[in-house]
C-alpha cells in the first residue's frame, strides 16, 4: 500500500527538538586534524549540536585522533578507557554518550579500535566525516567503521560555518588546499592514514577564503601534508602551484597575510621562492622539514634529497627573502642512525639557525618499511640524541628571538593577553607577542617596538597608530 508511516511523536518531542544536544571534539596531532575539527562541528551544527569544551558536559564524543607516533596512537585508548566508565556511569544512570574515533588512528586501525574499546559507537576515516550525520543514525543500532575512500569529494559536502562561529574562532584560520601524500617516506603513516595526494581548485579554495576574509579572518595559513606539491585547478582551467594561488590569494579584500605548512623539500620551486620576494602578504617564515642531516639516513628515508640540496634551498629562499625565519621537523635515531649520522644533523643545525623546530625519537609504525628494518637504535640512545638535539633548538630559538630585541614588528592581533590591559598577536615570524595596550581591537595590524624576550613570548609597545582591517571586522577587544 502506498502510503505513509504514520509516527506517534510523543507529547513532550516538540520541547526535546528545542534541547540543543552538545558535541565535544577533541582534536590530536596536525594542523589538518585542528581544521577537520572544526568541520566534524560544522557538519553537526545543522543537526543541532552546539560545541561544549568538556567530555562530562557532551551527548556526543568525538576523538579525532593522530597515528605519526606510538605515543600518540596509545593516548586514545587511555581517553577511551575513561570515556567507557564515564558512559557506563550514565547508562546506570538512565543517561548515554556516544564516542566517535575519528582521523589517523580510526583509519589505520578501523574495526580494531571496536576490539579494543568497545564503549566506541563509530568510528570514521578522515575522508568520510562528512557523513557524520548519517553514521550517527546507523549507529544508533550497532557499532559501525567507516574507513573507505569515497569517490567523491568530501570538501563539496560540508556547510559553511555561520559568520559568529567563523568569529569566535578567531581572526587566523587554517585553511586546508592539499591532501594526502604520494611520497612514502619509509617511517611515515601519512600515504596511508590520508590516502592519495589531492588538490583543491583554485575557486573552491577561493570561494571558502572570501567567505572566511568577509567574516573578519586576516590571516590564512593554507594547510596539507605536502602543502607546496599544491597542484590545483586554477581559474583558466590551467594547473596552478602554490606560488600563483597565493597571489590570488593575497587580492581577496581583508586578507593582510599568508602562511603554509607542511612543506617538503623537493617540492620548493622557484615560483614560491619567488613568492617569498614578491608577495608582501605572504609572511617570512618557512617550515620546511628536514629530519636528518644525514645523507645516507636521508636515502634510508627515502626523503629523496641530500642535505646539501637542503642547505641550497634555504640559501635560494635566504636570497630572495633575507629575514626569513626557518624551522623543521627532526627524527632522531632512526634505524641505522649512526654517532656519526647525528653530528651531521647538529652540523645543520648550527649552520642554519632554526627559529623554531620539531624533534621526535623515531618511533616505529606497523606496516610502514623502516619499522622492518633490524638496525633499530636503542631507546637511551634516542633519548640521549634527542636531549642534545633539542638543547641545540632551544639555543637557537633564543638567539633568534633575542635578537627581535630593540626591532619594531606588525603584530596582527588575535586576542587579549594574560594580564589585564595586555592584547596578544603574533609578529611576521610566528613568534607570540604581548602588548601593553587595550585600546586596539583584535583584527587590527600594529606596530609592536619589542622590549624583552620571556619564556614563550616576546613583549614590547606599541608604537604609531594600529592599521585596521579594509573593512574593519565586527570583533572587539573584548571577544575572546
Ligand atoms: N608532511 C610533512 C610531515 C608530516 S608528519 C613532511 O613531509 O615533512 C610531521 C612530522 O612528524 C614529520 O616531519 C616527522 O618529523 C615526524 N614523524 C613522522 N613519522 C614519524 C615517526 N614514525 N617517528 C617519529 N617522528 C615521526
Ligand atoms: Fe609523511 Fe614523508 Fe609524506 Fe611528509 S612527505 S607526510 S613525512 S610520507
Ligand atoms: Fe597525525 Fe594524521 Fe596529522 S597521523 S600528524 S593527524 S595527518
Amino acid at each position: 500500500m502506498a502510503g505513509y508511516q504514520v509516527i506517534n511523536y510523543p507529547r513532550n518531542a516538540q520541547q526535546s527538538w528545542n534541547v540543543k544536544k552538545k558535541v565535544y571534539v577533541k582534536s590530536y596531532g596536525c594542523q589538518m586534524n585542528a581544521y577537520d575539527a572544526e568541520r566534524m562541528a560544522d557538519v553537526l551544527a545543522p543537526e543541532g549540536f552546539i560545541e561544549t569544551q568538556s567530555a562530562e558536559d557532551a551527548d556526543l564524543i568525538v576523538l579525532n585522533t593522530c597515528h605519526i607516533r606510538e605515543k600518540a596512537a596509545e593516548k586514545v585508548y587511555s581517553e577511551l578507557g575513561r570515556l567507557r566508565v564515564m558512559k557506563d556511569e550514565r547508562r546506570a544512570a538512565g543517561g548515554d554518550a556516544t564516542i566517535v574515533v575519528a582521523g589517523c588512528v580510526a583509519q589505520a586501525e578501523g574495526t580494531e579500535i571496536l576490539r579494543r574499546a568497545p564503549a566506541v559507537d563509530l568510528v570514521v576515516g578522515p575522508q568520510n566525516y562528512h557523513n557524520l550525520p548519517s553514521l550517527l543514525a546507523k549507529a544508533k543500532h550497532a557499532p559501525v567503521v567507516d574507513t573507505e575512500f569515497p569517490i567523491e569529494d568530501k570538501f563539496d559536502h560540508l556547510p559553511a560555518p555561520s559568520r559568529e562561529k567563523i568569529l569566535s574562532r578567531g581572526v587566523s584560520a587554517f585553511l586546508t588546499i592539499q591532501e594526502g601524500c604520494d611520497k612514502f617516506c619509509t617511517f611515515c603513516v601519512v600515504p596511508y592514514t590520508r590516502g592519495a595526494e589531492i588538490s583543491r581548485s583554485v575557486a573552491k579554495i577561493l570561494g571558502e577564503a572570501e567567505r572566511l576574509a568577509s567574516a573578519g579572518v586576516r590571516e590564512f595559513t593554507l594547510i596539507g601534508q605536502n602543502v607546496n606539491a599544491y597542484h590545483g585547478e586554477g581559474l583558466d582551467g590551467k594547473t596552478w602551484s602554490l606560488g600563483r594561488l597565493m597571489h590570488r590569494l593575497a587580492e581577496v579584500p581583508g586578507i593582510a597575510r599568508l602562511r603554509y605548512m607542511t612543506s617538503h623539500p623537493r617540492d620548493m620551486d622557484d615560483e614560491l621562492i619567488a613568492a617569498h620576494r614578491d608577495l608582501p602578504a605572504l609572511m617570512p617564515y618557512l617550515h620546511l622539514p628536514v629530519q636528518s642531516g644525514s645523507d645516507t639516513i636521508l636515502a634510508a628515508m627515502n626523503r629523496k634529497h641530500t642535505s646539501d640540496e637542503y642547505r641550497r634551498i634555504i640559501e635560494r629562499t635566504r636570497a630572495a627573502r633575507p629575514d626569513i625565519a626557518l624551522s623543521s621537523d627532526f627524527i632522531v635515531g632512526f634505524p641505522g642512525e649512526t654517532d656519526a649520522d647525528f653530528e651531521d644533523t647538529m652540523r645543520l643545525v648550527h649552520e642554519i639557525g632554526f627559529a623554531s623546530a620539531y624533534s621526535f625519537k623515531y618511533s616505529p609504525r606497523p606496516g610502514t618499511p623502516a619499522a622492518e628494518m633490524t638496525t633499530q637504535v636503542p631507546e637511551d640512545v634516542k633519548s640521549a640524541r634527542l636531549a642534545a638535539l633539542q638543547e641545540a633548538l632551544d639555543d637557537s630559538r633564543n638567539n633568534f628571538n633575542r635578537a627581535a630585541v630593540g626591532q619594531t614588528f606588525d603584530v596582527l592581533v588575535e586576542r587579549k593577553g594574560r594580564v589585564d590591559g595586555q592584547m596578544a598577536g603574533r609578529s611576521p615570524y610566528l613568534q607570540a607577542v604581548q602588548f601593553d595596550d587595550d585600546t586596539v581591537a583584535i583584527g587590527d595590524i600594529v606596530s609592536v617596538e619589542i622590549t624583552r624576550t620571556g619564556t614563550n613570548s616576546l613583549f614590547g609597545k606599541r608604537v604609531g597608530e594600529p592599521m585596521t582591517a579594509e573593512k574593519p571586522p565586527s570583533i572587539g577587544a573584548n571577544a575572546a
